[in-house]
């Protein structure tokens, strides 16, 4: 029999979600659907799904009707909703995002970027190339520093940003990636103290810190640190629907009306579902995110700390006091690649890799730990290692080029807006790059639209990957 006080304990820490609220008023009058979508609330579901997913998933997929508010205009439960998470995580304003955070990311480059130089480190993700192909904006690249011997990416250097913004004292934009897509947050700190003390607009890409704000244990997240604009795709580290993301500002962001840009991006007919899983998740963390945090931090250090002792297996540590994401462990063995670890761990434990790359591949774990899961993945590793044991091969990593600023002899925008063709691997080199080439993920483009195709970009596309095939054509700008 559950005790009255840990019923009390529950209730109290019961959280409003507003539009999962208004949905269940909706469901409990007994609808007739006379709206879209068109499967009625489920009434009809094509078979090969029937039976497969339950009837209140299609009920759940509303649609902008009264009481459900309007994500262009939001006066209801929509509104409520997102000032909850504007509360939760101290934003001046959080708005959704139903197609990821790369729609997130083109609002922000448009409000403060249009027709305007912005600084963009070299490790951004393609849907900032995209913004900017977007917004007419002029990309100043920065390079980055670079694990060399395990071929990851760190981020920007305080001393890089202090040569170009003397270097470009016009730009007065910079956008950042807050962590890497491999968990480390670079120096977050001294960039946006550096970047805010000369008056620059900061929009950064925290994609895959949505988490961070809710531990002191965890990097920062860059809107307490003052950043003016900051996207995070929830889906990605929270537990909410794929595509589910928010756009933050900062309390000292006074730019133009940012949704008015979301109204030109986003989509007339937004999912209900993944508002409702943003809402429900934001109810969940206001709960109870502190105490599942806590557990989850300490569990997961405990359990790097096992997998350390593994002499076959190496979790990667940054150096120099860098703060690294705990719940993302780079995996790498001086027996195999990266790529034959995550095909071990799939084909013999049915461990799926976030994804691999020759040196490591990453492992990406949720915030709410699931211990089966955990002694799952601890067993087959410690399995693992005794299979690698006795295997003769050592593997020797390749030692990957810095990320350097390609040479580039077109603008992006104009390279992606030109004349293309496709030609051979053999016959590319020299060409103008007509399109992103990209290995995805990390979805890091190592040539942009624009930029001259070089033996070293060629060499990396000849190697196999996790997940892709060999692209054996390129696509070029036509001559
Ligand atoms: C660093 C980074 N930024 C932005 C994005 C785009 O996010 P979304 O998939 O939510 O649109 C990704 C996606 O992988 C990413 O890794």
């Amino acid at each position: 029999m559950i005790k009255l006080k840990k019923i009390t304990k529950v209730v109290k820490k019961m959280q409003k979600a507003p539009i999962i609220e208004r949905i269940v008023d909706y469901l409990n009058t007994n609808p007739i659907s006379c709206h879209t979508p068109g499967h009625k609330g489920g009434q009809f579901i094509p078979p090969p799904l029937n039976g497969k997913w339950p009837r209140e998933v299609w009920q759940y997929d509303v649609t902008e009707i009264v009481n459900l508010d309007n994500l262009h205009y939001p006066t209801g439960c929509i509104k409520e909703a997102q000032n909850n998470i504007a509360d939760l995580v101290n934003a001046k304003a959080s708005y959704f995002l139903v197609n990821g955070t790369s729609v997130g990311i083109q609002a922000a480059i448009l409000a403060l970027a249009y027709n305007s130089p912005i600084f963009v480190p070299r490790n951004v993700h393609k849907s900032i190339y995209n913004a900017i192909v977007l917004a007419n904006a002029e990309p100043i690249y920065l390079p980055i520093a670079f694990d060399e011997n395990i071929g990851i990416p760190l981020g920007l250097e305080v001393e890089i940003l202090k040569k170009y913004i003397k270097k470009h004292p016009q730009c007065k934009t910079i956008v950042i990636t807050n962590p890497t897509y491999q968990g480390i947050s670079y120096k977050i700190q001294e960039i946006v103290d550096l970047a805010l003390a000369n008056g620059f607009k900061i929009i950064c890409d925290e994609a895959h810190g949505s988490h961070f704000f809710l531990h002191s244990e965890l990097p920062p997240s860059a809107l307490s640190l003052g950043a003016h604009i900051v996207v995070q795709s929830w889906h990605k580290t929270l537990p909410v629907l794929t595509q589910a993301s928010i756009l933050h500002l900062g309390h000292n962001y006074t730019g133009p009306d940012i949704a008015h840009y979301l109204n030109l991006l986003q989509t007339t007919s937004p999912s209900y579902l993944l508002m409702a899983s943003l809402d429900s998740c934001q109810a969940f963390l206001r709960a109870e995110a502190k105490d599942i945090l806590t557990l989850a931090v300490k569990k997961i250090r405990s359990y790097q700390e096992r997998i350390s002792l593994l002499d076959n297996l190496e979790l990667y540590k940054t150096k120099n006091n860098l703060q690294m994401d705990p719940f993302k462990l780079c995996l790498s063995s001086p027996k195999v690649s990266g790529l034959e670890l995550a095909k071990l761990l799939r084909e013999k434990y049915q461990i799926y890799a976030e994804m691999a790359e020759e040196n490591y591949c990453l492992l990406l774990l949720g915030i709410v730990i699931n211990d089966m899961t955990m002694y799952k993945l601890e067993e087959s590793l410690i399995d693992l290692n005794g299979y690698l044991d006795d295997l003769p091969k050592s593997y020797k990593p390749t030692t990957r080029d810095k990320i350097l600023i390609p040479t580039a002899k077109m603008l992006l925008r104009e390279a992606f807006f030109s004349t293309k063709e496709k030609v051979s691997l053999d016959s590319a080199l020299g060409r103008i790059c007509g399109d992103y080439i990209i290995k995805y993920p990390p979805g890091i483009p190592l040539l942009v639209p624009g930029e001259v195709i070089d033996e070293s970009v060629l060499n990396i596309l000849k190697k196999p990957g996790e997940g892709h095939k060999i692209e054996d054509h390129i696509t070029v700008v036509q001559e």
